[in-house]
C-alpha cells in the first residue's frame, strides 16, 4: 500500500494521469472515500488521460455508462446498491473478459466479487481548517493510498510505484 498526500484537486488529477499509464484492457480500478472525497474528479482525469473526449458525467444515476477512447472504459458507481446480486446484474467480470476497463466508484462494496486483481484508490480528507469555498475549488488536501492487488499487476507494480514515487513521497 502506498499512501501520500494529495494538495489539491490538481494532485488528485495528476495522480489519476500518472496511473493511467500503467492501465489495460480487462483491469479493474476500485475508488473509495466519503462523498465528495474525489473519486469523480479521480475518474473523469483517468478517462480523459486514456483518449476520451466526451464529457464525463457522474455516474451516480445511470450506475455504469461505457465510454470509448484508446481502450473501451466503463465507469461505474455503485453507491446507490446495497444488493449484491444488483452488482452482479452489472455484469463487471464479462466486461473485464470483453478488454474493457472497468473503474468502480465505491468499488469496496464489490471487493471479493470481482475477482483477485485490482487497483484500489482511496482518498481520505484531511483538512479540517478548509473552507467550503476552497473545498469546492478543489484547494482541500487528502490523503491518498493506493494499492494493487493480484496476479495481474506482478509485472507493473515496481513501475507504478516508481512513477507515484518520482512525484509523491510516499509512506
Ligand atoms: N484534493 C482534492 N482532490 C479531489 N477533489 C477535491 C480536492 N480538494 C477539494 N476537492 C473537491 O471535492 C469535490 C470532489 O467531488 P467528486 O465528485 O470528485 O467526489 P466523489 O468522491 O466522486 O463523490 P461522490 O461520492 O458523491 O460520487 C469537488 O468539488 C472537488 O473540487
Ligand atoms: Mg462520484
Amino acid at each position: 500500500m502506498l499512501t501520500f498526500v494529495l494538495e489539491d484537486s490538481k494532485d488528485t488529477k495528476l495522480m489519476a494521469e500518472t496511473l493511467s499509464r500503467h492501465l489495460t484492457e480487462g483491469d479493474l480500478v476500485l475508488l473509495s472515500g466519503e462523498l465528495g472525497a474525489g473519486k469523480t474528479t479521480f475518474a473523469r482525469s483517468l478517462l480523459q488521460s486514456l483518449g476520451v473526449r466526451e464529457t464525463i458525467t457522474s455516474p451516480t444515476f445511470v450506475l455504469i455508462k461505457s465510454y470509448q477512447g484508446k481502450l473501451t472504459i466503463d465507469h461505474a458507481d455503485i453507491y446507490r446498491i446495497d444488493d449484491l446480486e444488483e452488482i452482479e446484474m452489472l455484469c463487471i467480470p464479462e466486461l473485464l473478459e470483453d478488454g474493457h476497463l472497468v473503474v468502480i466508484e465505491w468499488g469496496e462494496k464489490a471487493l471479493g466479487m470481482l475477482g483477485s486483481s485490482y487497483l484500489q484508490v482511496s482518498f481520505e480528507r484531511i483538512d479540517g481548517d478548509v473552507s467550503v469555498e476552497e473545498e469546492i475549488a478543489g484547494a482541500a488536501k487528502r490523503l491518498a493510498a493506493i494499492d494493487i492487488v493480484g496476479p495481474r499487476f506482478r509485472d507493473r507494480i515496481a513501475q507504478m510505484e516508481a512513477d507515484i514515487g518520482r512525484i509523491w513521497s510516499v509512506a
